[in-house]
């Protein structure tokens, strides 16, 4: 008994701890029984599970619903891209990740960067310099882009795609190699680690994913680098894979490899493109690999949607183009431990809570109350506060209690349109504890 007693206590404060350095966060239901998702279940053996994201569909109820409910992680698809930030020279426009990075650490996601130096969506003015002109223009891009959200980004691909395909083990040509040389990768790297030294610093690249040419030629730059003590803290396998390029059977031993150098490893932009049992296995299969590598730190997939994939036409992603799951998700899922429950992510409602006024003796909680991609009648969230506080008074619903806890519905119509939202508030009063409220599953009906 006591025991038990002193772990739930010791399980209690580490929550206590992550309410208290999150801005906000998200309780998520799918109906009344909430199922695992990618992110919890990921969080369980300590990785992230993130997706690409594209800003313009953030206005899409399903897609964001989706996002807020399954993922940890986002990664900008095109709009951290050198075409996108500094389409000419000097001129910075950050407001399309802006919305997507502000979008995921308000809900407690982490971001990757992708990407700093690449040698597509380049723009061509970039291609125009001459070598010391683009040597600067170069140390300048990754300066200022890594300053702009300096402490925000997890990590990095400082350089994207640098070697060639194929059996020569070739650096790949592109402006940055053709002018700058080999060292422009160590140079790069360079620049990265002053500007932002909080961030993860990735080399990322395809066709690495199992041993061959390319990925032995890779592994010996991030060996020299080490070696050498030039900053890179990770290594990307994008691990974009179809039938003529399937997940290597050596994928997981190519991945120790990288780990052993002393680097963490993640896989970036994971899509397998097929359907069915065959897609579901091959998910399986990358997963099972990276939770074999302790040094795998995460797995993000390049996409939420096959509706929005890429690779459209190969159906690669976890969700079918109506943001049902597949059997690739129930697979992903179940190799990461967690229980599939069925269905549309976030079809039911999701409830956030943050932190509004607050005085000496007490504050002011506000839970938003969001539907998911269906229209709901009604819904109910649970609010805990942590003894000795109490919670004074409520406004905008119709609270009802069993101890410390309190079960919120609307007043009245509790209905509400995909997507739309509703809020209600508390004051807790301190009574000598700070502690965050910890609100429940959101459940809707
Ligand atoms: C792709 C995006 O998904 C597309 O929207 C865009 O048109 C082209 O780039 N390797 C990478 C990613 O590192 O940035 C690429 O993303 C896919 C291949």
């Amino acid at each position: 008994m006591i025991r038990k007693g002193g772990r739930c206590r010791a399980a209690l404060s580490l929550t206590t701890t992550a309410l208290l350095t999150a801005t906000a966060f998200t309780a998520l239901s799918t109906g009344a029984e909430a199922a695992d998702t990618l992110g919890s279940a990921a969080a369980g053996k300590g990785r992230y599970f993130g997706t690409a994201v594209a800003a313009n569909h953030l206005g899409e109820a399903p897609y964001v619903s989706a996002l807020n409910t399954e993922f940890t992680s986002v990664t900008p698809e095109n709009e951290m891209k050198w075409d996108a930030v500094e389409r000419t020279r000097g001129t910075f426009t950050y407001g399309s990740a802006d919305q997507i990075v502000n979008h995921a650490l308000g809900r407690g996601m982490k971001v990757r960067g992708h990407t700093l130096v690449w040698h597509s969506q380049l723009p061509s003015w970039v291609a125009g310099l001459g070598t010391a002109d683009l040597r600067s223009a170069m140390n300048n891009h990754i300066t200022q882009v890594m300053q702009h959200w300096k402490g925000k980004i997890h990590s990095w691909d400082v350089v994207n795609e640098a070697f060639q395909d194929g059996g020569s083990g070739a650096r790949r040509s592109s402006p940055f190699q053709d002018k700058l040389g080999n060292g422009f990768i160590e140079e790069a790297f360079r620049t990265a680690r002053a500007a932002d030294p909080a961030a993860k610093l990735c080399y990322n690249d395809y066709n690495t994913d199992g041993v061959n040419a390319k990925s032995n030629a890779v592994y010996n730059m991030v060996k020299d680098f080490k070696s050498r003590g030039v900053p890179i803290d990770c290594v990307g396998f994008q691990s974009h894979f179809n039938s003529a390029s399937p997940v290597p059977s050596d994928y997981q031993a190519n991945l120790q490899r990288f780990a052993d150098l002393g680097v963490d490893v993640q896989i970036t932009e994971l899509d397998i493109e097929g359907s069915g049992t065959a897609q579901a296995n091959s998910y399986a299969n990358v997963v099972r690999a990276c939770l074999a590598v302790s040094r795998c730190t995460g797995i993000t997939v390049w996409g939420i949607t096959d509706k929005y994939s890429w690779r459209a036409s190969g159906t690669p992603l976890l969700l079918d183009s109506n943001y049902n799951k597949k059997p690739a998700y129930d697979a992903v899922l179940t190799a990461l431990g967690g229980s599939p429950g069925g269905g549309t992510p976030g079809a039911g409602c999701t409830a956030t809570y943050s932190k509004a006024e607050e005085w000496g003796d007490r504050f002011n909680g506000r839970v938003t109350v969001t539907a998911g991609s269906s229209a709901i009648s009604t819904w109910s969230v649970t609010v805990t506060v942590a003894s000795p506080q109490t919670v004074a008074t409520t406004w905008n619903g119709t609270p009802s209690w069993n101890g410390n806890v309190m079960t919120m519905r609307p007043n009245g119509n509790g209905s509400l349109a995909p997507g739309a939202s509703t809020s209600f508030g508390f004051t807790v009063m301190k009574n000598g504890s700070t502690a965050a409220p910890v609100v429940g599953a959101c459940t809707a009906s």
